[in-house]
């Protein structure tokens, strides 16, 4: 959680700083702030809400500098305010610190840092990070901050900033993501790539407890025991456009419509009918495929949703059994691992911490582990046994669209990788599955052509403070997705149940008026779906039916119908979960909320 810039070079700071933050603010958004060195003055500014009040805090009384640090925030410890804002500084300002995390040993050291006689404003944790760095100061501030990291547990995004060394930014990462940027007689520190994509294309990416000490001069990147380190550069590929709105209103919905690209980006050169799947990160053997006797899919929000379609594919093609969880329940209770077990981990960012977590339990206990993530050299890439990238490019918007069908291509992929290596299905099948799946991108762009029957149902209906999600088989796991979404940016209460169960107990809830959305993809559970639609329009629902093209009968039981191009059974997740991320985001629209930044919640969730 949260966000952090900084900028050492000839340029004024504070403007490279908000810009920076702009980009970063789906991190977090409680408040913001910036520490400016001017000359041998250290000034801070910094105040609770969005970044815009930093901007007009800065309008009335600017910084100038050339050196400086930023921070936008997601609280945890301490209330969203200006004393508990980043940057947090010493008594005597001389120094400043950005972080992103949470010292876990934070009130141990607090206490021990007050029988030295320091005083503190703030209820954050990171506040003991100035008063450390500032007590073992000896002239050095690079060793100060080794120092101070060396009493710090837990995890920690840092940038720190010294008026005794005006010219300096240090930096350092453990378990929460850091770049560095390296610009032309300049450098850059950022959580994201996105935040600098504007200055350079150039970056490090950096491992735990690497130090980065950026000066006019350069960047030097130190190890923990303070030896320099070599480090290829990373030339990022992707536009800086692909990180802005283009022309969009919002990004989420941008994002919605980038998806037929990303489908096809994510499959090219990996799917191929007539050849074998290939997926160029992943070295898992023929032999150990044939060895693993379950597989655990672990992930947290949509990234979950992505597993559930996944087990149902992996177990269809490859015959393999596949077990899913949420992380933070995974981590906690003791799974049965063993070396025949295989550990696949979904994560857009790369960096949640609860699947982080789950990844490292699962090795310890002697699984391999296949990383399903967008982010190139994120925490779990670099974690994992094996990769797999899902290319949907940067995704802004806090609501994850894209991410999410990119995720359900490379559960087809492995499934299909796996269904190769062990032969469970013909391979006519499989040439068929991968000749269908080429056609998806496709007909993921005539879903959003057709986006009026959405947006008449959600104006008629976005008053509503609950609404039900229903299928069977996939459409099950595309309406927990569909649910998701809603409750996520429009703050309307829903509940996602599988068509069957609803008369084991929430049907109790539907009456005159109830609004239910039901999927009927599923070519062999239509009537069955269709049945279970019966039972609560005969309760008084409001249907919203969304089937194929092909199924008009469905409009004898619904009361408005929406109709995706036909596509075989277990492909249609990727088309059919289109119109239910077009309906949140035009509930919210209608609501007047703010959709790519919902009330409470960050995009990246890197503590527990
Ligand atoms: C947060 C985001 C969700 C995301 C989840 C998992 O809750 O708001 O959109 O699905 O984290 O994130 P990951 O980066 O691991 O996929």
């Amino acid at each position: 959680m949260c966000g952090i810039v900084g900028f050492v070079g000839k340029r004024e700071a504070s403007p490279i700083l908000i810009e920076g933050l702009s980009k970063l603010e789906y991190r977090g958004y409680d408040s913001a702030g910036v520490a400016i060195l001017d000359g041998d003055k250290l000034n801070v500014t910094k105040c609770k809400g969005r970044l815009a009040n930093l901007e007009d805090k800065l309008e009335t009384t600017p910084l100038k500098g050339c050196v400086g640090i930023g921070h936008t925030r997601w609280a945890t410890h301490g209330e969203p305010s200006d004393l508990n804002s980043h940057p947090h500084t010493t008594e005597d300002g001389t120094i400043s610190v950005v972080h992103n995390g949470i010292i876990e040993n934070y009130i141990h050291l607090r206490e021990w840092l007050m029988t030295k006689g320091y005083n503190f404003a703030s209820e954050t944790d990171t506040e003991v990070i100035p008063h450390l760095v500032d007590y073992f100061y000896d002239g050095d501030l690079t060793d100060a901050v080794m120092k101070a990291v060396a009493k710090m547990e837990g995890s920690y995004a840092i940038g720190v900033v010294c008026s005794k060394e005006p010219d300096k930014v240090v930096a350092v990462r453990k378990d929460s993501p850091l770049i560095v940027g390296l610009g032309k007689e300049e450098s850059f520190i950022a959580s994201d790539i996105p935040a600098i994509l504007n200055h350079t294309r150039d970056i490090y990416l950096l491992n735990d407890k690497e130090f980065v000490v950026m000066t006019k001069d350069g960047v030097k990147l130190l190890s923990e025991e303070g030896e320099e380190i070599k480090r290829d550069i990373y030339h990022v590929t992707w536009n800086a456009d692909a990180a802005e709105k283009g022309g969009f209103e919002h990004f989420m919905i941008k994002e919605i419509h980038e998806q037929p690209k990303v489908i096809k980006d994510t499959m090219t050169s990996r799917i191929m009918p007539g050849k074998p799947v290939t997926l160029d990160d992943i070295k898992i053997t023929k032999e150990q495929i044939e060895n693993i006797d379950k597989i655990y899919i672990v992930a947290c929000g949509t990234a979950y949703h992505a597993g559930v379609v996944g087990k149902y594919v992996i177990e269809k093609l490859a015959r393999i059994p596949v077990e899913i969880e949420v992380a933070s329940e995974f981590r906690y209770r003791d799974p049965i691992i063993n070396e025949r077990t295989l550990m696949m981990v979904i994560s857009q960012s790369g960096e949640t911490a609860d699947t982080l977590a789950a990844l490292r339990e699962a090795k310890k206990q002697g699984a391999r582990v296949i990383a399903v993530t967008n982010v190139v050299g994120s925490s779990v890439s670099r974690e994992a046994d094996d990769v797999l990238y899902t290319w949907a490019g940067p995704e802004i918007a806090v609501a994850s669209t894209k991410a999410y069908v990119t995720q359900l291509i490379a559960m087809y992929m492995i499934a299909l990788f796996f269904a190769e290596n062990k032969k469970t299905i013909s391979e006519e099948t499989i040439d068929q599955i991968k000749k269908e799946m080429l056609t998806l991108p496709e007909k993921a762009e005539k879903v959003l052509e057709n986006k009026e029957t959405i947006q008449k149902f959600t104006a008629k209906t976005y008053m509503h403070k609950d609404m039900f999600f229903l299928g069977r088989g996939l459409d099950y796991a595309v309406a927990m997705e569909g649910s998701l979404k809603l409750k996520e940016i429009s703050y309307i209460h829903s509940e996602a149940y599988a068509g069957g169960e609803l008369k084991h107990g929430p049907i109790a809830l539907i009456e005159k008026g109830t609004i239910v959305i039901a999927g009927a993809t599923q070519e062999d559970l239509f009537d069955k779906m269709v049945s279970n639609i019966k039972e609560v329009k005969t309760r008084g629902a409001n249907v919203l039916g969304i089937t194929c093209e092909g199924h008009d009968e469905i409009e004898k039981t619904v009361d408005s119908a929406l109709y995706i191009p036909k596509v075989m059974d277990i492909l249609s997740p990727v088309v059919s979960v289109i119109p239910l991320q077009l309906l949140s985001y035009y509930m919210a629209i209608q609501k007047g909320c703010d959709v790519d930044k919902p009330r409470n919640l960050a995009k990246s969730v890197t503590v527990e």
